[in-house]
């Protein structure tokens, strides 16, 4: 392995005006996203979908990467062309989501831990023969109703912990096989908690996390961080406007992400799509971070997309043009360039 190859991409995965399209949903999550639409969750319907996100013309200009799951890595376009060659055909670094998802965790009642430690190092090196340049884990932390001060408080100590371990041996394993890896700590937003919590949890999650990768021996040069935004709680009464989650979050990475990381993409996490692009133009407004800061949407990216598509051949191209709209959207984002104006532009064009 060339270690220089994996500082240039991640350097390219944080391109300037360009940003990640997440669409590594599982089977599971990707038929919950189905039944939404009515369309039955078969293998083949997986693959057209994808395929309709991936041969959206000029998507390359706003997405450096797109993150595939396991199924669809081996799966081909219409034209028999694997997946992977058709995005790096198009400029787009094919990366794959390598956990085993979250499960229940032992004696931390409602949290989860993430699994997919076991047998890595074999996936990956099969991963990097397929094609993929960066992988991704996603942990996840939940901020419950007991606070702080409380034996029973969520997170707690034992979740945190052991999350960020398991993203530091992820992250090693993966660069020692050759691939960049996304490092994922999700706080999730759903709760009624404020956003003073939200920045709390956010703020300890991070600095356990990095503490774990530098003990891990993991190469920030060669990762790039995935966080979840400083944001108030889905049912908090009081939601914070754009401009203070945008300070916020940018004070928190601050705070706990070392200028060495090349660049943070953040996720959507359940916020709307003009909302998700709004707060991240508003942290590139603002300006003056060490590291370049884009979007590695899932939700926010795909869901007009998947509402026009429905399952038929028939709405490829307004499924495609809705795509390529909050591609646009979100790349101006990165650039500070944003303007909810420029929402109407899909439907002039369409
Ligand atoms: P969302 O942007 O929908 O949160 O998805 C990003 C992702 O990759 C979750 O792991």
């Amino acid at each position: 392995m060339n270690t220089n190859d994996l500082a240039s991409i991640a350097r390219a995965m944080v391109a300037s005006g360009r940003g990640i399209l997440a669409a590594d949903e599982s089977t599971g999550t990707i038929e919950k996203r189905f039944k939404g639409i009515s369309v039955e969750c078969t293998e083949e319907n997986r693959r057209a979908y994808r395929d309709m996100l991936f041969s959206t013309k000029g998507l390359g200009e706003f997405v450096s990467g797109v993150i595939l799951y396991d199924e669809t890595l081996r799966q081909k376009s219409a034209g028999g062309t694997p997946f992977a060659a058709l995005l790096a055909h198009n400029g787009i670094l094919p990366g794959i989501k390598v956990d085993a998802g979250a499960k229940d965790m032992a004696f931390c009642p409602g949290e989860k831990i993430t699994e997919g430690l076991d047998g890595l190092a074999a996936r990956c090196a099969e991963y990097v023969k397929l094609g993929a340049k960066f992988a991704k884990w996603r942990a996840v932390i939940t901020v419950g109703s007991a606070g702080p001060g409380s034996a029973r408080a969520v997170p707690s100590m034992a979740c945190i912990a052991a999350n960020a371990h398991a993203l530091a041996r992820y992250a090693a394993i993966c660069q020692a096989a050759g691939l960049v890896p996304i490092v994922e700590p999700e706080v999730l937003m759903d709760g009624d908690h404020s956003i003073d919590r939200c920045e709390e949890v956010s703020e300890w999650t991070l600095r356990e996390t990095f503490a774990a990768l530098a003990s891990q021996r993991v190469v920030l040069e060669h990762t790039v961080l995935k966080p979840s935004m400083v944001i108030s709680g889905k049912d908090c009464a009081k939601q914070a406007g754009i401009q203070e989650v945008a300070v916020r979050t940018l004070q928190t990475l601050k705070r706990t992400v070392p200028a060495a990381v090349p660049g943070i993409a953040f996720l959507s996490g359940g916020q709307s799509d003009e909302l998700a692009t709004g707060h991240l133009d508003a942290m590139n407004r603002i300006g003056g971070a060490p590291w370049a800061l884009t979007f590695s949407y899932g939700r926010a990216l795909q869901q007009p997309a998947l509402k026009a598509w429905k399952g038929s051949d028939a709405n490829v191209a307004n499924a495609q043009r809705a795509l390529h709209h909050r591609a646009r959207m979100n790349a101006l984002a990165t650039l500070g360039q944003y303007r909810a104006a420029l929402e109407k532009e899909l439907i002039r064009s369409a």
